[in-house]
């Protein structure tokens, strides 16, 4: 154990260190729709190098059974009460790369989207919520802290402290991880009450109501013991009106139990040495793999294969929070720019996505728009492109840039939350750097950072210089795991 961690524990009076269960909505390799995932499954393995037991418990979603299915094994069933309905819930047990996972199975709410959208997504995870709960007395693994992550999981301190006195639950402590404020999970309390059974004084604004709603991450941000998101600059704006989506009240209350934590990658998977999805590896030392990924990119996918046109790449959810009303803005001013390639893999909001089938069209050779998600072409987008563009409206973390460095591809980013505290910005006068950033939500800003970005890439030394610094950045999740070692033994 890190010498570090015994101080901790000694001032404490504890000998040992504290077990961890994780709760989240979705955990990778199983179940995944963006960084929320990557984080709940590579922070647990990191967690164990420094010694802890952390074990994840996550719903087991319908893409999870049909590949998994026979690496499960059943540990045993009840059934869970909500409102009016009694609905059967199996624990179910997984071990992923030394990890335990247990599964949260009902195939009534699980066996379909890991998301179903509006009201449906709320009693999917007020279910999640109460098996988590009454399932955790059972699991033969007694938590020291439940580690919530974000809205869905973010009721469990609130049931578990007004709902579970003298129980177990009730004496167990509780840390909430924001990683995104915009989704809060906020429903009518009526349908909150009957489904979780809470009584009538909750509904007020010291607790969990919210413009006329119940919102679940405001309940978290309430009941749990300590409360983090995944950077330090984005724990800052969360406590603003601009960022804190009508939470800016109780963060900035809770200003000394609010801290921030960036996440690191897992540089196992995401290693283009290694990576078994690309064309092509290489490493700093030895770039003309990269090229080739490159070559393969616009073989396979109808652009003109030019290694010398530089190509932007997008890998992202489409939604206003990753700056698309920017990109929808710029995009043909930048197009004029005839050697510039564009590589869009996303999918989202519809009008986003047709703005980019259009281009698609409009730019035949040199855009090309892949709406989906695909976990194996995002590798072969991150090393193939030259740059990736971010322009967020906020982003909490952010995970794609981190990928990108590891890869080779320079960041063109906003300076937002986890973007300001991972992109290292140009410097013409020292040549430092890992990629180019800009301040403020505007289109000519970003058009700038893009104009710069473009002006680097013809100039080979400045070009490699980058790279290379891009490439040492340390993002692995080792940095971030220690931090949260410590918050967790704050915490006891
Ligand atoms: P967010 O969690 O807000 O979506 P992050 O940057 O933290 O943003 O994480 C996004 C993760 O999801 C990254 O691992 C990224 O590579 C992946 N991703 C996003 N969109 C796609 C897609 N269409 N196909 C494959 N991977 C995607
Ligand atoms: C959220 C945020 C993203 C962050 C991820 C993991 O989805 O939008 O910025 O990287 O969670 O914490």
């Amino acid at each position: 154990m890190k010498k570090q961690f015994r101080s901790i524990l000694n001032e404490k009076g504890r000998k040992e260190l504290p077990n961890i269960l994780l709760a989240a909505a979705e955990c990778a390799p199983l179940s995944k729709t963006g960084g929320l995932a990557d984080v709940v499954g590579t922070l647990p393995k990191a967690l164990k190098k420094l010694g802890f037991d952390a074990r994840v418990i996550t719903p087991y979603h319908r893409c999870i059974k049909d590949k998994y299915a026979d690496r499960v094994e059943h540990m045993f069933d009840f059934y869970v009460n909500l409102g009016w309905r009694t609905q059967y819930c199996g624990i179910e047990r997984l071990m992923l790369d030394d990890v335990c996972i247990y599964l949260v199975d009902s195939e009534f709410y699980f066996g379909d989207k890991i998301y179903r959208g509006g009201q449906a997504e709320g009693e999917q995870y007020a279910f999640f919520t109460r098996a988590v709960l009454d399932a955790i007395p059972n699991l033969g693994f007694m938590p020291d802290i439940v580690h919530c992550n974000d809205w869905h999981t973010a009721m469990l301190p609130m049931l578990a402290k007004t709902q579970y006195g003298g129980a177990i639950q009730g004496s167990l402590r509780w840390l909430l991880t924001i990683h995104n404020i915009a989704y809060q999970g906020k429903f009518g309390f009526d349908y909150v009450q009957d489904l979780l059974g809470i009584e009538d004084k909750y509904y007020t604004p010291e607790f969990m109501e919210l413009n006329g709603c119940a919102s679940f991450l405001k309940a978290g941000c309430v009941f749990a013991d300590r409360i983090n998101t995944v950077s330090p600059t984005y724990a800052q704006e969360i406590k603003t009106a601009y960022f804190g989506e009508g939470l800016e009240g109780i963060l900035s209350a809770r200003s000394s139990e609010l801290s921030g934590i960036i996440n690191g990658i897992d540089t196992r998977v995401f290693n283009p040495y290694t990576d078994p999805a690309l064309p092509a590896r290489y490493h700093k030392g030895r770039l003309s793999g990269k090229r080739l990924c490159k070559l393969e990119l616009q073989r396979n996918f109808g652009l003109e294969q030019r290694a010398e046109a530089p190509i932007f790449a997008m890998v992202t959810r489409m939604t206003e929070q990753k700056g698309f009303d920017l990109v929808e803005r710029m995009l043909d001013e930048l197009m004029q720019y005839n050697d510039m390639q564009f590589f869009m893999l996303g999918s989202g909001d519809k009008d986003y996505e047709d703005f980019m089938r259009n281009s698609e069209t409009r730019y035949k050779g040199r855009l090309c728009a892949f709406i989906g998600y695909n976990e194996e072409l995002s590798h072969r987008v991150y090393a193939g492109a030259d740059f990736l563009l971010m322009p967020s409206r906020f982003e909490p973390c952010g995970l794609s840039q981190m990928i990108a460095m590891r890869y080779g591809t320079l960041p063109v980013v906003r300076e937002t939350g986890g973007l300001k505290d991972s992109v290292k910005p140009y410097n013409r006068y020292t040549g430092e750097g890992t990629g180019f950033s800009f301040a403020d939500f505007n289109a000519h800003e970003m058009k700038d950072a893009v104009l710069l970005a473009l002006e680097c890439y013809h100039k080979p030394e400045i070009m490699q210089s980058l790279i290379r610094q891009a490439m040492e950045a340390d993002f692995s999740f080792d940095r971030s795991s220690e931090e949260y070692a410590k918050l967790y033994l704050w915490m006891l």
